[in-house]
């Protein structure tokens, strides 16, 4: 599936320890005492502040840009495209006036992977102005320079209170459902949800198992890599559905949700979610618990079976998903269940 715009990898998910981080940039004022060196930290953690909202903001000039090259020029797209644009302007006068030099554009060229359908492309806008707003709530709670914070207000208010709406109104409607009152066809959809994420679970478990006895640990590892997704679409097919499996922490990072399921995850949920849109259709996310058979692969350097690290280093460079527990959230399988027939 696609990662919608801003699902920037290091600005959304960063700790402000970070952005406000202590080391002076490189190209700080090289100058001696206390107050030389604070000044230099506070332009530093204000660049990297600037560096953050402004990469945002390019990020979803440019995938909204893609998205209009696919779907034409439309609204929301077409108005709000130039409201990011005055954004970035906004941020680009901020580094004139503090004298900073701002990063270059990375995301100009990016090859965006875009949602199939135009409805699809403004869900994953509503994920993208719902991180930008926390993004600055972040940013402007600790913040100093009053001018700045200005800009960031501004932005932030624009995102949620404007764009935010406008794509909510284009796109699906993805919502959680009410849990307790379930209509029959969203009860017998979850039932469908649940039935395919047991038999996913079962084969995945089956050949896991077998690999294991017959080759350990690390043969499994190469079985897992080459099957785990072969099963997933075979039960997908099987069954009339969609289904996968994803992590905060992947170990293959194409193991992306879809765009319906991105704001709930970015909540960490141990208890199910089940979402319905506009057509009818529902949406299933399930949490998988660390079992300890699991650390065996996923567990801390110490738990995890010889030979495994290198392993994993060599098939999958930039794992995550090592460092867990027994019972802790190992990650969720999602479900998405067409519309029933009337
Ligand atoms: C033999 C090693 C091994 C064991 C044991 C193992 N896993 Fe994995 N796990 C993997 C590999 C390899 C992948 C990547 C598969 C892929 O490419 O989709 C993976 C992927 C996953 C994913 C998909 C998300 C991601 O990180 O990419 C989840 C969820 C997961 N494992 C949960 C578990 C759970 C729960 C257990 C215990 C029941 C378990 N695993 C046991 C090797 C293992």
């Amino acid at each position: 599936m696609t990662t919608p715009a801003r699902t920037i990898l290091f600005a959304a998910s960063l700790p402000l320890g970070f952005l406000l981080g202590g080391a002076a940039a490189p190209d700080a004022p090289l100058r001696t005492g206390p107050a030389a060196a604070s000044e230099a930290a506070e332009h530093s953690g204000l660049q990297r502040m600037l560096d953050t909202a402004l990469d945002d903001e390019r990020h979803a000039i440019a995938f909204y840009r893609a998205v209009m090259d696919k779907f034409g020029e439309r609204r929301p797209f077409s108005n709000i495209i130039n409201a990011e644009r005055r954004h970035e302007a906004a941020l680009l006068a901020q580094y004139d006036r503090l004298g900073l030099l701002p990063p270059s554009d990375r995301w100009a060229e990016h090859a965006f992977a875009l949602p199939d359908s135009f409805a699809d492309a403004c869900d994953a806008s509503v994920v993208a102005e719902v991180r930008n707003g926390a993004l600055y709530d972040e940013m402007i709670g600790a913040i100093e320079d009053e001018t700045v914070k200005g800009v960031f207000e501004r932005n932030r208010w624009a995102s949620v209170e404007r764009h935010l709406r406008a794509f909510r109104r284009h796109g699906n409607g993805w919502a959680p459902i009410d849990a307790e009152e379930p209509s029959e066809k969203q009860d017998e959809q979850r039932r469908k949800a649940t039935g395919a994420r047991d038999a996913l679970f079962a084969s995945l478990f089956a050949e896991l198992s077998a690999a294991m006895r017959e080759g350990g640990p690390v043969n499994a590892i190469g079985v897992c890599a080459e099957r785990a997704p072969a099963i997933a679409e075979t039960v997908s097919a099987e069954r009339g559905v969609k289904i996968g499996r994803t992590a905060h922490r992947t170990r293959n990072p194409d193991n992306t949700p879809p765009i319906w399921a991105e704001l709930i995850l970015d909540d960490l949920p141990t208890q199910p979610v089940y979402l319905a849109d506009r057509s009818g259709r529902l949406g299933a996310i399930l949490p998988i618990m660390t079992a300890s058979a699991c650390t065996q692969c996923h567990g801390e350097a110490d738990a995890l079976a010889p030979g495994v690290a290198g392993a994993l280093a060599e098939r999958y460079p930039h794992d995550r998903a090592t460092g867990f527990a027994e019972g802790d959230l190992r990650g969720w399988f999602w479900v998405e269940v067409p519309a029933e027939p009337e």
